[in-house]
């Protein structure tokens, strides 16, 4: 079964998961982004069904129902493919059970690549006793199939805040660097020789040519002997020390691309799409990320846990097309209206 027509942009399948999963076409998604239920967390409205998974007596079982789910998704996969995996930990009888570690280290062996372990840190969090800190964060796991995958990182960059800037006729760096006064600290060293005063003065003139070229962002220049080095001069630890020692100077250049953000998200969990529904809903912001980065434009991202279809929604708004399978109903219906309702709108990508 195709997942979804050539000409369509999303697609919700109402049932369970892993009898679905079994009829799609092999190595015809691009990327998976799910947060299945929590085990024995919450009572979504489909409790009488067989087929939730969740309610399992004991967590192996959950680990190993998610399992069975998680062979399918390999198989229906491509091979440059992602899976983003969101799993929130529990509290039974006093003892955090590290449930999301429990299911991450069964799809390793099984043969899953763990990419990232990204921590998505709520911000608020629920303080509920009062003999342990308040928790904040949920692991989201960046899994692959095989070691060659799709990643575009451009795609996902933290534009630097201010492009370079012309001040007094003179073009500087993002954060207004001109060279003037690295310039000034090499002709006045007494810890350069006359030939590296000559060398790190040419490599000045460079590196403001690269920012005039729009090349690179912003640049320091650490000069033998004229700041404090804050990592010590212990070539053993770093490159940039052992610069420093053999050629006098060494300069660290910030990309004019932007740097890719950190395995640590800010991201609040407030949703404005059903905050009455008892679903465990993730902001649409959270995509981001798994979208633009593992997701060819046009490709297809699937959630076997799709919810209330914030997935889809969020995979339409970056130009991507969405699959989303799901056991409830109610949930069914409500990801149909929610793709009817945010169709023309745009995520800032
Ligand atoms: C944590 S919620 C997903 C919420 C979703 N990320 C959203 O933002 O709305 C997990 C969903 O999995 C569904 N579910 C449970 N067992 C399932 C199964 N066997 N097949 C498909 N969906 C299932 C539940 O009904 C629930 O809606």
């Amino acid at each position: 079964m195709k997942p979804i027509e050539d000409n369509i942009r999303s697609n919700f399948i109402l049932g369970d998961c892993l009898s679905v999963l079994k009829e799609m076409d092999r190595e015809s998604i691009d990327c998976v982004v799910t947060s299945p239920p929590y085990w024995g967390m919450r009572a979504y409205d489909n409790e009488e069904s067989e087929f939730e998974i969740g309610n399992e007596s004991t967590f192996a079982q959950y680990v190993d129902a998610l399992m069975a789910v998680f062979v399918e998704v390999k198989r229906v996969l491509k091979k440059d493919g992602s899976l983003w995996l969101n799993l929130g930990d529990k509290y039974v009888d006093k003892r955090l059970i590290g449930m999301p570690w429990r299911v991450a280290i069964a799809l390793m062996d099984r043969g899953w690549i763990m990419r990232n372990d990204v921590i998505w840190h709520q911000l608020k969090g629920t303080q509920s006793c009062k003999d342990r800190l308040r928790d904040s964060y949920e692991h989201i796991f960046h899994f692959v199939k095989s070691k060659k995958y799709y990643y575009d990182a451009d795609a996902i960059r933290i534009q630097p805040s201010r492009m370079p800037i012309i001040a007094e006729g003179k073009t500087t760096s993002s954060t207004g660097v001109s060279g003037k006064k690295y310039r000034r600290l090499i002709r006045e060293s007494s810890e350069l020789t006359a030939q590296e005063k000559i060398n790190a003065e040419k490599a000045l003139d460079e590196v403001l040519a690269e920012i005039r070229a729009g090349l690179v962002n912003d640049f320091r220049m650490t000069i033998r002997g004229a700041q404090r080095t804050w990592h010590g001069n212990n070539t053993k630890i770093s490159g940039r020390a052992k610069e420093l020692v053999n050629r006098g100077y060494y300069i660290m250049r910030m990309s004019a691309k932007g740097h890719l953000p950190s395995d640590v998200w800010n991201i609040v969990t407030e949703d404005t799409w059903r905050t009455d529904t008892h679903c465990a809903v993730y902001p649409e912001e959270l995509l981001r990320i798994p979208i633009l980065a593992t997701c060819k434009k046009n490709g297809i991202v699937l959630d076997p846990f799709s919810g209330t279809g914030t997935t889809v929604s969020a995979a339409i708004k970056l130009g991507r097309r969405g699959v989303g399978i799901e056991l409830s109903p109610e949930y069914h219906r409500s990801a149909q209206q929610r793709i009817a309702q945010t169709a023309n709108r745009h995520l800032q990508p």
